[in-house]
């Protein structure tokens, strides 16, 4: 709520022309757009989070929920959202990330030492903090953060070290700070969408992915592996957005509620991986496949080499390793 207030203040200027011929509520039928599939935990808080607006508000807003890229890929969402074609998306911080250098630093290898302590560096205020810096160097509010557990790694050829990832054609998602750590481990990151990896891996055009335990066991990319590598390398953090231009013609009582409602829901995923994540893993381990957990120490010198990169690129890399100190072992 402390959040959302700070929104409004934020706003306030910005938007008064625009607020002073809409002020009166307008019925509107949202459009919201994320890349996941419809049973993803990110796609399910979407859904909830309309059914919840549409009941608050009486009937008089709704949401339509366009999953699985039906509306084009982060980027293309992200340019939607800009231009106010596109009112909302939850989407991953790693997009974001392409246009807001600092939030690389939410992916600093083993920045959370599990999944609970993701959650707690993600609900920190320097966290949340860094949302301000969205509507003016990006075009969109930033409601709250969600999330997608942390990272392994699934590979159809063993892997016993990291040395056995030089040169290895890897899956990442498409973003800066992964590209980083794969080429600081001698890797051939090849940057591919989501919706494109279990083709990818299934017909060998690439050898490894890097994945949550979530797709790993509910997409079964397991199926095409050798090896799963439960490295929980990094967090993958998911952020709730509306378009800065659709925000500014809300009156105050609609910010408040889309704010709040969509927080509570991006912030609900956080509880369901922390829920979810040693289930699917469990599960992973379980398939019969060669199943190797390993920590930081396996990675070598790649995680140092990430810091003095990340360091010059996102000014509160320093900021988040601090926050992740203080809230280890709660
Ligand atoms: C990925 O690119 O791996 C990804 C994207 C969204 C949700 C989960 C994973």
């Amino acid at each position: 709520m402390k959040r959302i207030g700070k929104l409004l203040g934020g706003m306030a200027v910005a938007s008064m022309a625009v607020l002073s011929v809409t002020s009166a509520a307008s019925a509107k039928d949202f459009r919201l757009g994320l890349i996941t599939p419809p049973p993803h935990i990110w796609t399910k808080a979407a859904e909830a989070f309309g059914a919840e607006l549409s009941e608050a508000s009486g009937g008089e807003h709704s949401v339509t929920v366009f999953p699985a890229r039906q509306l084009g890929n982060e980027a293309q969402m992200l340019q939607q959202l800009q231009s106010g074609a596109l009112d909302m998306a939850f989407m991953t911080v790693a997009e974001v990330s392409n246009r807001a250098k600092d939030f690389g630093a939410f992916y600093a290898p083993f920045l959370a030492d599990d999944v609970a302590h993701a959650g707690r560096i993600l609900r920190s205020e320097t966290a949340t903090g860094l949302l301000d810096q969205l509507p003016a160097k990006v075009g969109v509010v930033g409601t709250g953060f969600g999330m997608a557990g942390l990272r392994q790694i699934v590979s159809r050829v063993a892997i016993d070290s990291a040395d056995d990832l030089s040169g290895l054609k890897l899956r990442i998602t498409p973003f800066e700070p992964i590209l980083d750590f794969y080429n600081a481990l001698g890797a051939a990151p090849t940057p591919m969408p989501l919706p494109d990896v279990y083709d990818a891996l299934a017909n060998g055009q690439v050898d490894a992915i890097d994945m949550d335990a979530e797709l790993i066991w509910v997409l079964k990319y397991y199926e095409h592996a050798d090896t799963i590598v439960q490295s929980d390398h990094m967090m993958f953090p998911m952020v709730g957005l509306v378009s800065a231009k659709v925000w500014a013609g809300l009156s105050e009582e609609d910010r408040a509620r889309i704010g709040t409602l969509m927080a509570k829901h991006v912030d609900g995923t956080i509880d369901s991986y922390i829920a979810k994540e040693q289930g699917w893993l469990d599960q992973i381990k379980e398939t019969g496949k060669t199943y190797k957990e390993v920590d930081r120490t396996f990675f070598g010198d790649a995680v140092a080499e990430w810091d003095g990169i990340w360091s010059e690129k996102s000014s509160v890399l320093d900021a988040l390793r601090e926050v992740a100190e203080d809230t280890a072992n709660q």
